[in-house]
């Protein structure tokens, strides 16, 4: 029989594919790698991040990393802010998407 996933499952299919980001992200407050540190980044202003410098497509984006903007942007990230400086050409699988995003709420700034 189908059961959903716990949101523990869930997080643990996140961390898994958290491994197509870690290469560019850590998930230590203000630990910058190529990409911003992602600890926290759920809820979190776009390019609020003051020790790491931004593209201007991102600090001209306005609004927050809700669950519905950070689904859009691991999905196609040339999509939704265009002129984006991260070089990752996106995540189609929607279930992943959504660990992924479940995974990253358990990291606090
Ligand atoms: C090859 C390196 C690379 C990979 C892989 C990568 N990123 Fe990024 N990411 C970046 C860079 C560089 C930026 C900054 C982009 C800019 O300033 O335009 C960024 C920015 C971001 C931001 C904006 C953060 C903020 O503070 O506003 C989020 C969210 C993000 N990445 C999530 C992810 C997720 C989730 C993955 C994995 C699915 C991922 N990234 C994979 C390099 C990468």
């Amino acid at each position: 029989m189908f059961s959903w996933p716990s949101f523990s499952q869930n997080v643990s299919l996140g961390e898994k594919a958290f491994n197509e980001c870690r290469a560019c992200h850590s998930l230590e407050a203000n630990v910058n790698l190529i990409g911003p540190s992602l600890a926290g980044v759920v809820n979190r202003q776009i390019a609020a991040d003051a020790s790491y410098r931004y593209s201007k497509s991102l600090k001209n984006a306005t609004g927050t990393w809700d669950v519905s903007t950070l689904n859009k942007f691991i999905e196609n990230p040339q999509a939704l802010f265009p002129g984006n400086r991260m070089p990752y050409s996106g995540l189609s699988n929607a279930a992943e998407r959504k660990a992924l995003i479940d995974y990253l709420m358990t990291f606090k700034p």
